[in-house]
């Protein structure tokens, strides 16, 4: 893993050059499948400063908003608040409205091969100091671990998320592990994955797939889920469980600074929030038929691994 500072540096042709705009928007992708992380050094989207300042001042009544706000876009719904005034409730959902709308037309011209085919996921404000939060141990996020969604599964889409340090003095500091290869090669079995591509194998798995829009009526979420999603979703769980993982692992450590913004498929790069508050993120989903190079997908990987398909 490196992180690949987006500068007019960065790429061979410059950035401002508009003859190179496809080719390197294929470069910008193939970064990120190769597990890199993009980074920006101040926003590199619309955001006003009233705005940011709205949001910085919320931490102020942290009491009155929960850990993580969500915006969901499709809906136009904010999730998470606990706001007691309307007017705070009304000015956060134009925010993240905002927000979530800049910072997508940012990536569909930063990521161009990709934003045909995206599903846009939600956005979320993370307010609270990371640092010494008291959670459970799945929902840590000071743990090493890779991202997969109980509620949302992806069925071998990617993870990809934009994330925005908007604290005006404290970095965000993350942990960044192995790339998912090595992570699939030491502990994708251990996780489980030859049981549950087994068990989706079975005549009993493959009647439970064929029912699954009756189930759908009763467990939505779990019929949805694909092999590949219950193996990603034991995965998480498995590295934070795995205490010499977590000790003994590769792991660098991050420092994003105020104001930068930064760009990563969280499906496939081990990362863990030591500290730092108010963070602002987009999540989109990148289906495997959008990516520059399927063959290096966590999906294909694992299933290189388990010798046999997980899409079902
Ligand atoms: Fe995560």
């Amino acid at each position: 893993m490196s992180l690949i500072t987006i500068d007019d540096f960065s790429y061979p042709q410059g950035w401002t050059d508009p003859k190179h705009s496809e080719e390197r928007a294929r470069w910008c992708c193939s970064q990120l499948e190769d597990g890199h992380v993009l980074f920006f050094e101040r926003i590199p989207f619309d955001f006003p400063e009233a705005n940011l300042h709205f949001l910085r001042t919320q931490q102020q009544s942290s009491s009155s908003l929960h850990k993580n706000i969500s915006y969901r876009p499709h809906q136009d719904k904010l999730r998470g608040f606990a706001a007691e005034a309307r007017e705070e409730v009304e000015r956060l959902h134009e925010v993240m409205r905002y927000y979530s709308a800049q910072v997508v037309e940012f990536l569909s011209r930063l990521l161009v091969p990709y934003s045909p085919h995206w599903k846009l996921d939600f956005a979320s404000f993370r307010p609270l100091e990371e640092q010494g939060r008291d959670l459970p141990l799945h929902k840590r996020n000071d743990l090493l671990h890779v991202d997969a969604f109980p509620g949302r599964p992806t069925r071998g889409g990617r993870i990809l998320r934009c994330f925005t340090n908007i604290n005006l003095t404290q970095p965000r500091r993350w942990l960044i592990g192995d790339n998912f290869p090595e992570i699939a090669k030491h502990y994708s079995i251990d996780a489980g994955l030859q049981k549950i591509a087994q068990r989706a194998a079975t005549p009993a798995g493959a009647l439970r797939k064929a029912f699954a829009p009756l189930q759908h009526l009763v467990r939505r979420r779990t019929a949805e889920r694909a092999a590949y999603d219950e193996v990603m979703l034991r995965l998480h769980d498995y590295l934070k469980e795995n205490e010499a993982f977590q000790r003994e692992g590769t792991k660098i450590r991050t420092d994003f600074p105020p104001g930068s913004t930064w760009i990563v498929f969280t499906d496939a790069v081990p990362h863990a929030v030591l500290s730092g508050r108010l963070a602002l993120e987009q999540t989109l989903i990148i289906p495997i038929a959008a990516l520059m190079s399927p063959e290096k997908s966590p999906l294909r990987k694992l299933e290189e691994i388990a010798g046999r398909s997980l899409a079902n």
